[in-house]
């Protein structure tokens, strides 16, 4: 039974008031100084720091947590290193530069208020030695869609797909012609359940007689991207 500390549950004795006074004290943080924040892009490293800096000798002997809104993320004790599941393999902390915490491959659900916590043994008990909070924001920014060729499905009739993947929050895809909205002949859309990161793909058919210059325009949360194709007619055979 390796795991009596479980998520969601401050590790210190008395769970519920020291949670409670952990509560009010990062709420007076918050409103006295202003909390730092953080924003990042999904899949890059965060570096959030403790504002803290420790020597060896007392590493061994204060208790630290990196808390995530109310979960723990990581913590020390006895100078060993202990990181949640979720942050397993990709999160590790540098004691010797402000016991900052490192995350690799960034999440969306990494997205959060980080408390960095450092208690110190006295008269018996652990008082709270220091207290910092970091807000991460973590970002999923679709890129400029792609339009490609896909051929002719029928004489006079071209097709082309526009694409893009890689974003959050869920995308809307329109095509416009001189600002008037197309239909698209079919469109996918499909989120990737580990990552939640979204791919949108449409595909436009168009009477190669004329000449045309399509917008496709992808929307998600208050953010646009899109892509211009411009067609001219084929010169008039026979
Ligand atoms: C972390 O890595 C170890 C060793 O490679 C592996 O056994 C374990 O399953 C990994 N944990 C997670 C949560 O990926
Ligand atoms: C393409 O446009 C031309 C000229 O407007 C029209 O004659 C032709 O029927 C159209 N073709 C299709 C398949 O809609």
């Amino acid at each position: 039974m390796g795991h009596t500390l479980k998520r969601g549950t401050p590790p210190p004795k008395r769970p519920s008031l020291m949670l409670f006074q952990l509560l009010v004290l990062a709420g007076l943080f918050y409103f006295c100084s202003g909390i730092m924040q953080v924003t990042k892009t999904v899949k890059e490293i965060a570096v959030l720091s403790c504002d803290y800096n420790i020597s060896t000798e007392e590493l061994t002997k204060v208790r630290i947590y990196w808390q995530k809104d109310n979960e723990v993320v990581l913590a020390v004790m006895s100078g060993k290193v202990k990181v949640w599941p979720e942050y397993e393999n990709r999160t590790f902390t540098d004691f010797t530069s402000n016991l900052c915490i490192v995350i690799l491959a960034l999440r969306l659900s990494d997205k959060g208020t980080y408390t960095c916590v450092i208690q110190k043994p006295e008269q018996g008990t652990y008082k709270l030695e220091h207290l910092t909070s970091v807000k991460l924001l973590v970002r999923a920014d679709f890129p400029a869609p792609s339009i490609s060729d896909l051929g002719n499905p029928s004489p006079d009739i071209r097709r082309i797909i526009c694409s893009t993947s890689g974003g959050f929050p869920e995308p809307h895809l329109s095509w416009l012609e001189n600002g008037e909205e197309l239909n698209a002949t079919y469109t996918t859309l499909a989120q990737d359940p580990e990552t939640e990161l979204y791919t949108i793909s449409s595909e436009l058919d168009f009477n190669v007689t004329r000449n045309h210059s399509f917008m496709c325009l992808v929307k998600y949360g208050d953010l646009t991207v899109s892509q211009t194709f411009n067609w001219q007619k084929c010169p008039t055979s026979i």
